[in-house]
C-alpha cells in the first residue's frame, strides 16, 4: 500500500509537504507537456530529432468521461517517464488509432495499447506493464550497450548469479573481431529482453569453458548451458538459434514483458506456479520446481511460468478471485488463457509441499491431458484419482471446496476495491518498484 501511495502521488499532485531532507525527492509530474501528439506532419521530425522515440499506440479517445480519465492516467505514466528521462534524448509520443491511422500504418504500429520504441533502424515492441517504473527501467536498459563485456572473475560471478535470465556469452579475440560484430548485431535484436555477454580474456573464457568464437546459451534456472553448434556464427545463425530455443522450461514472469509471455502459451494453456521467493515455503517450493524443470528440460511442451506475487501486488486480489487460490501459499496449476478457467494441484497437507516426484507426476498428468481445466466444467465426478505413488492418496475429492473457502476468506480481507474494472486499470499504475 505504501508503494501504491507513492506511485499515485506524482499523478495526483497531492503533495504539499516537502520533506526537509534532500536526496530522496520522489519525482512527481511537474505538469509540463512533453509527450507529443504524433500526427502526419510531425512524426518525421520527431523520428530524426531523438536517439530513441517511444510511441504509445492507443485507442481513439473515447467520449465517456470515465474512459477519458483512464486514458489520461496512461498518458500521465508516459509524461512522468518523459520527465524523468528528460536528459536522455528520448522522444515520447501518442498515436491515435483512428485519428492517426495513416501514420500508424506507415510506422507499422498494429497492436493497440502497445508501446513501440524506435531506435536507429529497429522497432522494439514493449509488451509489458504500463507503469512508470517498469518503462523507465526498460528504456534505460535499451540505452546501454547490447553486449556487456566480462573482464574478470568478479564480473563472471555476477553473470553466474543471473540465473533467472536467458543469457548468452561468447569468447572472441577482440572488439574488432567480425564474429564479435555478428554477436553484437544479434544482441541488438533481443535487447533488452535477452542478455548478451562477451569476454576477450582467456582466463574468463576458460572458466566458462569457452573456446575461441564459441557461444553458450543459458536457459533460465538450468545448471549447464548449451553450446551453440558449429562456430563461428553469423548474426542470422545466432538469431535463428535463439528464436528456436527462446521459450524456457521455467521462466519468471517479468513486468517488462508480461503480456508477451502470457501470449506465448502452449495450445491455450499455461502451467503457472505462484511462489514468493522471500517466503520460506515459497522458496522451498521453487527449489523443487527448479529441480523438476532441470530434469525435464528435454520436454518441448513443458514451459512453466513462475509468478512471484511480490512483484505484482496489485494483481493479487484479482488472481485470488479469478483462480480461487490462496496466494499466501505456493500454488501450481493449469490456466486456460481463453477463459482464465484453472485447476490447481492439491497439496493435501498444509504443511507439506509436494516432493519433486509428486510434482513431476502432476506435470506429467497435465501434459497428457489427464489434468485439465475442462473436466470439472460439467460434472465434478469421476476424475480418476491421480497416481500419487506414495502412501496416502485417499483424498483427492475434497479439493476444490477447500481452496474456495480459503481464498474467499482472504479476498474479504483486502478486497473492498473495484469489482467492475476488469483488467488494465489495475495494471496501469502498478508499482513493481520493490527491486
Ligand atoms: C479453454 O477454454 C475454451 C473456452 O471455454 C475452450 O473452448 C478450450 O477448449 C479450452 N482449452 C483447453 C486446452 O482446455
Amino acid at each position: 500500500m505504501h508503494h501504491l501511495w507513492l506511485m499515485l502521488l506524482p499523478f495526483l499532485g497531492l503533495v504539499s509537504v516537502a520533506p526537509a531532507e534532500k536526496g530522496l525527492e520522489f519525482p512527481r509530474y511537474d505538469g509540463k507537456d512533453r509527450v507529443l501528439d504524433i500526427n502526419d506532419r510531425n512524426y518525421r521530425k520527431a523520428m530524426s530529432k531523438y536517439s530513441m522515440l517511444c510511441l504509445l499506440y492507443h485507442e481513439p479517445i473515447p467520449d465517456s468521461k470515465e474512459l477519458q480519465k483512464k486514458h489520461q492516467m496512461t498518458e500521465m505514466v508516459l509524461e512522468l517517464v518523459a520527465q524523468v528521462l528528460e536528459e536522455k534524448d528520448i522522444g515520447f509520443g501518442m498515436v491515435d488509432a483512428k485519428k492517426d491511422a495513416k501514420v500508424a500504418k506507415k510506422l507499422g504500429l498494429d497492436e493497440v495499447d502497445s508501446v513501440y520504441v524506435f531506435k536507429e533502424d529497429r522497432v522494439i515492441e514493449y509488451d509489458g506493464l504500463l507503469s512508470a517504473n517498469t518503462m523507465t527501467e526498460f528504456l534505460l536498459d535499451l540505452l546501454e550497450d547490447p553486449v556487456e563485456v566480462l573482464d574478470n572473475a568478479l564480473e563472471l560471478r555476477a553473470f553466474n548469479r543471473m540465473d533467472e535470465e536467458i543469457r548468452l556469452v561468447g569468447f572472441f579475440k577482440n572488439q574488432e573481431s567480425e564474429h564479435f560484430e555478428a554477436f553484437k548485431e544479434a544482441a541488438e535484436q533481443f535487447q533488452p529482453y535477452i542478455k548478451f555477454f562477451a569476454t576477450f580474456e582467456k582466463t574468463v573464457a576458460k572458466q566458462l569453458t569457452l573456446k575461441m568464437n564459441e557461444v553458450d546459451f543459458y536457459e533460465p534456472f538450468m545448471e549447464e548451458p548449451v553450446t551453440i553448434p558449429e562456430k563461428p556464427h553469423s548474426e542470422e545463425e545466432l538469431v535463428a538459434f535463439i528464436t528456436k530455443h527462446r521459450r524456457p522450461t521455467l521462466r519468471k514472469l517479468r513486468a517488462e514483458d508480461m503480456f508477451e509471455t502470457w501470449e506465448d502459451h502452449i495450445e491455450g494453456i499455461h502451467i503457472v506456479a505462484f511462489a514468493e521467493e522471500e517466503d520460506p515455503d515459497g522458496f522451498e517450493f521453487l527449489e523443487i520446481l527448479k529441480e523438476v524443470a532441470r530434469d525435464n528440460t528435454h520436454l518441448p511442451d513443458l514451459s512453466i511460468v513462475w509468478i512471484d506475487p511480490d512483484d505484482f501486488s496489485l494483481m493479487i486480489p484479482y488472481w485470488e478471485k479469478t483462480f480461487k487460490v490462496d496466494l499466501f501459499r505456493p500454488q501450481i496449476g493449469v490456466v486456460n488463457v481463453t477463459d482464465a478457467d484453472s485447476v490447481w494441484m492439491v497439496m493435501d497437507d498444509e504443511e507439506d509441499l509436494p516432493t519433486a516426484q509428486e510434482l513431476e507426476d502432476w506435470i506429467e498428468d497435465v501434459l497428457s491431458g489427464k489434468v485439465n481445466t475442462e473436466d470439472d466444467d460439467e460434472e465434478d465426478d469421476d476424475d480418476d484419482d491421480d497416481d500419487d505413488d506414495d502412501d496416502d492418496d485417499d483424498d483427492d475429492d475434497d479439493d476444490d471446496d477447500d481452496d474456495d473457502d480459503d481464498s474467499d476468506k482472504d479476498e474479504d480481507d483486502d478486497d473492498d476495491d473495484d469489482d467492475d474494472d476488469d483488467d488494465d486499470d489495475d495494471e496501469d499504475d502498478d508499482d513493481d518498484d520493490d527491486e
